[in-house]
């Protein structure tokens, strides 16, 4: 039963459960702890036999003259007669029934407690499967485990009515790129699996290696494995095996695409911005559901800083990298500086004022999604030169 996060929902469990929590319903205990079931007797008389059963188990503790008769692993006697777990364990779950007795044999106590005892939930873990038409569908894996009850989070926000192991993404919900989380809950414990930011592009740059490779396992008897590459223009044969031979027709993936037929990965290195594009793959010649997207980016270029000085005040240089993207100054303390727009179309500049300090230096950084590069470092020794030596 769904209990959790519906306000309704939780009111009318908080009332089941309390309806039937004297009678049927156990305590929940994480696996570990230790726990105390509560002997009472009638007008707490103090007895002078006591036994302890399990439903499943028979005895448990058997107490008589002062001495105890029997006793199973793990459990003590309370002075008052209740039974003590110093540790539960998974088999302890079940009903345990009490009876106590006075020195003329009369019962003066008896009752039932019911213990359920849970494992700790493990730490799950999301996986992003992207399908056609950009969708997506993330999994939320935990292994076997049948007491879990799940919630997903987007941006650590609880997605409602979502328990089960999947949760399906339209492709406008992909493009957002949000992190989503989930998490596997019991009675006593919960724990909540990282957040994955789902994207299903891969961004590469110019020169790296991609390996992709189905979420399933492929099944030995397959003998035909197709991955094709598909752009804005065209769909190409990337590489084939067919019957134990491999083929790889295009000339864009010759000599650096590979695949591993016994797990249907393909890896192609060398990537170039041609590679760019989505990638299916067809097992006997059925298409699979699950694709990849590649984005291959050229690196940035190693910026040369460029020095313009004033000829109406010597004290005071430019500093200035040309670049369209992200660019990011720094100097010897490791400070971000914030750089200018110039008057040229791109790029950013700085001006550094004679400080005295010969020793400072200046770097410029170029950043896009694949890569980074820094400048040579620019020493204020050097944009001063000349008024330096002038000075002494
Ligand atoms: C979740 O599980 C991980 C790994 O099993 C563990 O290290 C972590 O402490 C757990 N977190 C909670 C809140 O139980
Ligand atoms: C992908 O999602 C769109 C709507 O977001 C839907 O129309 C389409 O059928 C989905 N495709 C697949 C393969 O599930
Ligand atoms: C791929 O790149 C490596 C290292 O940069 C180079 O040695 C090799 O010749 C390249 N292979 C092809 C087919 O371009
Ligand atoms: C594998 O490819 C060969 C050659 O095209 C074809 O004859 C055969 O039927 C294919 N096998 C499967 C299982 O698709
Ligand atoms: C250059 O630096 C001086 C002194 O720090 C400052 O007053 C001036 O506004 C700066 N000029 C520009 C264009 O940033």
């Amino acid at each position: 039963m769904s209990c959790q996060y519906n306000l309704l929902f939780l009111f009318l469990c908080g009332f089941a459960a309390l309806s039937v929590s004297t009678e049927t319903r156990g305590k929940d205990l994480l696996e570990g702890t230790s726990y105390i079931i509560k002997l009472t007797t009638r007008n707490n008389e103090k007895p002078s036999e006591i036994k302890w059963i399990h439903d499943t188990r028979g005895h448990v503790l058997r107490w008589k003259g002062g001495k105890i008769r029997e006793i199973s692993e793990g459990v003590s006697m309370e002075e008052d007669g209740s039974l003590k777990f110093s540790s539960v364990s998974l088999k302890d779950t079940g009903k345990y029934t009490f009876n106590a007795y006075n020195d003329a044999g009369a019962e003066i106590g008896k009752g039932e407690v019911e213990i359920k005892v849970y494992e700790k939930a493990p730490k799950p873990a999301v996986k992003i499967i992207c399908t056609k038409n950009g969708n997506a569908t993330l999994t939320c894996v935990i292994g076997k485990r049948e007491d879990l009850t799940l919630s997903w989070y987007k941006e650590d926000k609880m997605i409602q009515n979502e328990n089960k192991l999947q949760v399906f993404l339209s492709s406008t919900e992909v493009q957002e790129n949000k992190p989503y989380s989930c998490e596997a809950h019991n009675p006593v414990s919960s724990n909540k699996s990282d957040s994955v930011t789902v994207s299903c592009n891969e961004m590469k740059a110019v020169g790296d290696e991609v390996s992709f490779q189905l979420d399933k396992i492929v099944p030995p008897s397959v003998t035909n494995i197709t991955w094709k590459h598909i752009n804005s223009v065209r769909t190409v044969k990337a590489i084939e095996w067919e019957d134990r031979d491999t083929t790889i027709p295009n000339p864009i993936f010759k000599g650096i695409t590979t695949l591993d037929t016994a797990t249907g990965q393909i890896t192609i290195t060398n990537l170039t911005v041609e590679h760019s594009g989505v990638y299916t793959i067809d097992i006997n010649g059925k298409e699979q559901e699950q694709r990849f997207t590649l984005t291959v980016m050229e690196r940035v270029p190693k910026p040369a800083i460029k020095i313009k000085k004033m000829t109406d005040n010597p004290g005071v240089v430019y500093l200035i990298c040309e670049y369209s993207e992200t660019i990011i100054w720094r100097n010897s303390a490791g400070e971000t500086l914030t750089g200018s727009k110039p008057i040229h179309p791109k790029g950013e500049f700085i001006n550094v004022t004679k400080g005295g300090n010969p020793e400072i230096f200046y770097t410029c950084t170029l950043q896009n999604t694949v890569s980074e590069e820094t400048s040579d470092p620019v020493y204020e020794r050097d944009l001063f030169k000349g008024e330096m030596l002038d000075g002494h």
